[in-house]
């Protein structure tokens, strides 16, 4: 086992658990592994994440993934967001503070159409994510950003169905693809994605029923690093991207940017902010860092990373 950090107590701790169960461990700081090769990491079964930062943590799961002899050694981290709660929570002078928000003069309710899509599927798209989520969509039709709508990570379909709903409240005829294995998620060979293989098992028919009623939702099937590019979406007003991995965030931003996403139209991710997701906020920076063209933002409500294309 290579344990990576500088030290701290949340690795003082892992190399106690370690030692407590007879495991063998070497430890490192971050910056000694770029250079290492295949003889240094011989018969190492894993790399723990010493640090519990998101920069440090980030920084890591970025070298790990691009690195020559790390890339598939499995990467296992624990976020500890406890250090930004305190900070936040100190200064924040809102605490439980409630808003109006202009989902409230919608009709039908946001809130009516997500409670009614729980008599459905089981929750998966969380409230708040569907209530940001609402206004993007609206604010795209309303807006009139050419083009239709692709979902990168279906699951069951509730999010997906949530949208698809949407785009029917709000009179819109955009299309909706849905782009997922329908099945389980992939084998994914990078570290920092592995203990997503083969989760997430999915009753294809059952997804098909429930969104059969939609006659413009499309069900894409399969690994869409391999199904997006023989599927005619054109340039998209929206893209919803819930796919957990360092891998399928990396393949869709290159693959939708520049020319696969409309002047105005949005990457909208939903994974982000999830504390256990390192890797999709680790393919977020590495691909829209110092790009020009784009606004980004971060919802501090939802945890939903949203870029908008401007030209
Ligand atoms: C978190 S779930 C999506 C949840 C869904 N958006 C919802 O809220 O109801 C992630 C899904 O992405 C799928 N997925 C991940 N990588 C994929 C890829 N490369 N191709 C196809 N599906 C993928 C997984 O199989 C899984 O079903």
């Amino acid at each position: 086992m290579l344990s990576v950090g500088d030290g701290g107590e949340f690795q003082q701790a892992l190399h106690g658990a370690l030692r407590s169960h007879h495991v063998p461990f070497r430890a490192h700081a971050m910056a000694d592994l770029a250079a290492w090769t295949d003889a240094e990491v011989k018969g190492m079964a894993a790399v723990m994440c010493g640090y519990t930062d998101p920069p440090r943590m980030t920084a890591l799961a970025r070298l790990l993934a691009n690195h020559p002899v790390f890339a598939d050694a499995r990467f296992e981290y624990a976020s500890g967001l406890d250090a930004e709660h305190v900070v936040f929570r100190s200064l924040d002078e809102y605490g439980d503070t409630w808003f109006v928000s202009p989902v409230l003069l919608e009709s039908p309710s946001p809130y009516d159409l997500y409670e009614e899509s729980l008599t459905k599927f089981e929750q998966k798209c969380g409230l708040r994510d569907y209530l940001d989520l609402y206004q993007w969509l609206k604010t795209v039709v309303e807006n009139d950003i050419p083009g239709d709508v692709a979902e990168f990570g279906s699951y069951k379909g509730h999010s997906g169905y949530l949208i698809a709903r949407t785009l029917g409240a709000l009179g819109s005829a955009k299309r909706l693809y849905m782009f997922d294995t329908f099945e389980s998620f992939p084998v994914e060979p990078l570290g920092v994605d592995h203990f997503w293989s083969e989760t997430h098992e999915v009753d294809f028919e059952d997804v098909r029923t429930k969104l059969a009623p939609f006659s413009n939702v499309q069900l894409v099937k399969g690994d869409f690093t391999e199904t997006l590019a023989s599927t005619a979406t054109g340039p998209l007003a929206l893209a919803y991207i819930d796919c957990d991995s360092y891998r399928a965030t990396r393949f869709l931003f290159d693959a939708l940017l520049p020319d696969g996403i409309s002047a105005g139209g949005l990457l909208i991710c939903e994974d982000y902010g999830h504390p256990a997701l390192l890797g999709n906020r680790a393919a977020v920076h590495e691909s829209l860092d110092g790009r020009p063209g784009l606004l980004r933002f971060f919802s501090q409500f939802s945890g939903l990373y949203i870029t908008v294309k401007l030209t």
